[in-house]
C-alpha cells in the first residue's frame, strides 16, 4: 500500500509512454520521426514549456480511435493505483484532437469507457476536466464547449492550459461564464511560466476554484495573502517544474515555503510520461529533496482530498481522509 492520495493535475495525453506511443503508431499506421522508444526518450530534454508542448502535441498523432483513448486512460489508472491514487481528476485537451480530425465524441467516449470502470477495476474514483488551449482563440474555446454539450454528463469541469505567456486568462472570460452556467466547475493553469497577474485574473475574472501550478504567486505577497485567506487550492507539479526549467532543481522548489505560508497546496504529476515520475514518485522525490517529514506528507495527501471536487460526495471524501489519517508510515514507508 502507498499513502492514499488524490491526483488533481494530470493531463491524460501526458501519460502516453513511448511504448504505447509506438504500439499505437503501428496500429494506426502513423509514422513517428523517432527510431524507437530510446531515441524518443532522448528527445525529452526540455528547455521550457513550449519545447515540451511541441513534442506533446506531435506524439498525439498516434491517438485516433475511441479504443486508443480507452487504452491510454486504462494504462494511467493501472499505474496510478500502484502509486496510492484513490481519486483522479483528469485533464484532456479536445482541441488537440479535433484539430487533427478526431471528433470530440470519440475522445470523450473513449476516455469515459475507461473511467467508468475505474472504480471497479482499480478502486479509483474519477472525474474528467476539459481544458481549452489558451494559445488558440476564445472563439475556438467556445466552439469546443458547444461541441461538448452532448457529453456533459461525463465532464465535471473546464480548465485552461498550453502556452501561458502572452495568453492571459481574461481572454476566456465568456467561455468560463458559459461553462459556469452549464454547471461546470472551473480551474485554470496560471503562474507556471506566466506572472502573478495571471493568477489574479484566473481568480477574479474567470472565477476559478483551483489554480493549476500557481507557483509564481510567491512573487506577490498580496496574492499569497489572498490565496491563504480563501484557501484556494494550488495544484503543484514539482517534477514538471524542474523538467521545464521553472525551477533550477527540486531542492529549490518553493513547495515547503508555500506550505509554511499557509497555502493549500497539493502535489501532482502533470505529464508523468515526460517528466520522470507518477504522483507517488513525486511525493517520494519531494520528501528526499526538501526533507519533508511524514506529517507533512500526510498534510499534502489530506490537502489533495480537501481540494478535490468530491464535495458532492462528502461520505466518500471522509472515507478517503480517514485512510490518510490512519496510514502507517512505519508499517509501509512508501509514498
Ligand atoms: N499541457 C500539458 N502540460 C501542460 C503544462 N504543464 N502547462 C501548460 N499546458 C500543459
Ligand atoms: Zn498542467
Amino acid at each position: 500500500m502507498s499513502l492514499p492520495k488524490a491526483e488533481l493535475h494530470l493531463h491524460i495525453e501526458g501519460t502516453l509512454e513511448p511504448e504505447l506511443a509506438f504500439a499505437l503508431a503501428e496500429r494506426n499506421e502513423v509514422q513517428l520521426p523517432y527510431d524507437g522508444t530510446e531515441d524518443l526518450r532522448r528527445a525529452y530534454l526540455f528547455t521550457d514549456l513550449q519545447s515540451f508542448l511541441d513534442l506533446y502535441y506531435e506524439l498525439m498523432a498516434v491517438l485516433r480511435t475511441a479504443h486508443d483513448f480507452t487504452e491510454l486512460a486504462e494504462a494511467y489508472l493501472a499505474r496510478a493505483k500502484a502509486q496510492g491514487v484513490r481519486h483522479a481528476e483528469i485533464f484532456f485537451d479536445p482541441q488537440a484532437h479535433t484539430a487533427r480530425g478526431v471528433p470530440i465524441g470519440t475522445v470523450i467516449e473513449g476516455l469515459a469507457h475507461a473511467l467508468d470502470r475505474s472504480e471497479e477495476r482499480h478502486g479509483i474514483s474519477t472525474q474528467l476536466i476539459m481544458c481549452f488551449l489558451r494559445d488558440r482563440s476564445a472563439e475556438s474555446a467556445m466552439a469546443t464547449l458547444d461541441a461538448a454539450k452532448p457529453y456533459l454528463h461525463h465532464i465535471t469541469g473546464v480548465g485552461l492550459d498550453s502556452a501561458e505567456v502572452g495568453h492571459p486568462p481574461a481572454t476566456f472570460r465568456e467561455v468560463y461564464a458559459a461553462a459556469e452556467s452549464l454547471g461546470l466547475r472551473k480551474v485554470a493553469h496560471a503562474g507556471e511560466e506566466g506572472p502573478p497577474a495571471y493568477v489574479w485574473e484566473a481568480l477574479d475574472v474567470l472565477g476559478v476554484e483551483r489554480v493549476d501550478h500557481g507557483l509564481r504567486s510567491m512573487e506577490d505577497p498580496q496574492l499569497v495573502a489572498r490565496l491563504a485567506r480563501d484557501q484556494v487550492p494550488l495544484t503543484l507539479c514539482p517534477l514538471s517544474n524542474v523538467r521545464l526549467r521553472v525551477v533550477d532543481t527540486l531542492e529549490d522548489h518553493p513547495l515547503r515555503s508555500m506550505m509554511d505560508a499557509g497555502l493549500l497546496v497539493t502535489v501532482n504529476s502533470d505529464d508523468p510520461a515526460y517528466f520522470g515520475g507518477y504522483v507517488g514518485d513525486t511525493f517520494h522525490a519531494v520528501r528526499e529533496a526538501l526533507g519533508l517529514g511524514n506529517e507533512q506528507l500526510r498534510e499534502l495527501a489530506r490537502n489533495s482530498f480537501r481540494a478535490s471536487f468530491l464535495d458532492h460526495d462528502e461520505r466518500r471524501r471522509e472515507r478517503y481522509l480517514a485512510a490518510v489519517e490512519s496510514y502507517d508510515f512505519d508499517a509501509d514507508p512508501r509514498t
